[in-house]
């Protein structure tokens, strides 16, 4: 058994695991200010995190990002960062975090084999900043993210959601600040996962064409068809080394080339970000521990529900009840 095909003939190289549901921070199109987390027994363990990972890799997979909520608030990650380093077969080991644990853990994280990091900052003032994650603060963030730079992460990405009226007037200062930084950017479009009554995402949506009409009255940007085999289009900028990425999963849709997967922080294999649908495969590891083949034939089998495409709207309705912090994105 080899090679992972949907129904559609898409193969999927690329999976995004989530390793908790926490977070130190309460990012306001994230999370509802009260949430609550998974008991811990719910969780997968580091030893089912590391079984899955290897089933999937076996499974042709070559790519794993880990995600949370925040990767670094789970207990044991960097234990879990280098045994998927050591996984025979898996070409790419990245994270997506939200910094904030950066200044401590950049550099074991990098010895570890950790190749990629995504590190989320919608914005650049200390209030904003705060008002926006609710709980962040912007100093550590940066002076987290310098200390990535300076252990040798060669490829840094800042992802920057943008919402009308509370951060769209720093599109620029952001872009400059990723050029200063040396590291890519990406500009994303916010989707409507999870019901926050405290937001309003019908007011908030903004296009990224629109991002990108105002990024090119002060920069020419040349298109790529450079690719992370993540959603980001990017484009380059004539006189800097930083990338500028633009993902639109409401005004480019990119599903028709999707390559990846999801599972959930207590192990339920997600087929698309903009479904329900799920299949558990914690239920699979816990009543037949050790029976990799079973495993591997669930996923698979599991790769047939795999939908087209999401259908998400910009009216602010939820399409998706469940919070982005079980799947880190
Ligand atoms: P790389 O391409 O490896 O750099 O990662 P990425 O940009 O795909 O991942 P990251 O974790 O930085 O996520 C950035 C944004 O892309 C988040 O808002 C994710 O929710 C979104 N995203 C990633 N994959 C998908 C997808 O398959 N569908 C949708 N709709 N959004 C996605
Ligand atoms: N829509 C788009 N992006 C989101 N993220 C979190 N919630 C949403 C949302 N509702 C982003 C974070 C982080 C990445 C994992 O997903 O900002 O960069
Ligand atoms: Fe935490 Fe990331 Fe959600 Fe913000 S977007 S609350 S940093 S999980």
């Amino acid at each position: 058994m080899s090679g992972l095909v949907d129904g559609f003939g898409r193969t999927i190289r690329y999976l995004r695991l989530s390793v908790t549901d926490r977070c130190d921070f309460r990012c306001v199109y994230c999370m509802a200010e009260e949430m609550t987390f998974l008991p811990r027994a719910k969780l997968l363990t580091l030893e089912e995190l590391a079984t899955l990972s290897q089933a999937f890799v076996e499974l042709g997979v070559e790519k794993i990002r880990l995600t949370g909520g925040e990767p670094l608030v789970r207990k044991g990650i960097l234990t879990l960062v280098e045994k998927l380093g050591e996984l025979a077969g898996l070409r790419e080991l990245a994270m997506t975090t939200n910094g904030s644990g950066l200044v401590k853990h950049a550099d074991a994280l990098r010895q570890g084999g950790l190749g990629r990091l995504n590190i989320s900052l919608d914005s650049l003032k200390p209030e904003r900043f705060k008002a926006l994650t609710r709980t962040g603060d912007l100093s550590q963030v940066i002076t987290g993210i310098r200390a990535a730079r300076r252990v040798g992460f060669q490829s840094i990405k800042l992802n920057a959601v943008l919402l009308k009226g509370r951060n769209d007037d720093e599109i620029l200062d952001l872009v400059n600040f990723a050029r200063d930084e040396q590291v890519d950017i990406s500009f994303i479009e916010e989707m409507p996962l999870g019901a926050i009554s405290e937001h309003n995402r019908g007011e908030t949506f903004l296009s990224t064409d629109r991002v990108r009409e105002i990024i090119e009255q002060h920069y020419q940007l040349l298109p790529t068809t450079e690719t992370t085999l993540g959603p980001s289009r990017y484009y380059r900028m004539a006189d800097s080394q930083s990338r500028i990425g633009f993902i639109s999963p409401h005004s480019h849709n990119f599903c028709d080339a999707c390559n990846r997967v999801r599972v959930t922080a207590e192990g339920r294999l997600l087929l698309c970000l903009g479904n329900e649908h799920s299949v558990d495969l914690r239920a699979v590891m816990r009543a037949h521990p050790g029976n990799m083949s079973r495993l591997k034939a669930t996923i698979v089998a599991a790769m047939q529900q795999k939908p087209a495409r999401h259908h998400f709207t910009t009216d602010g309705d939820v399409q998706v009840v469940r919070f982005m912090n079980m799947t880190g994105g």
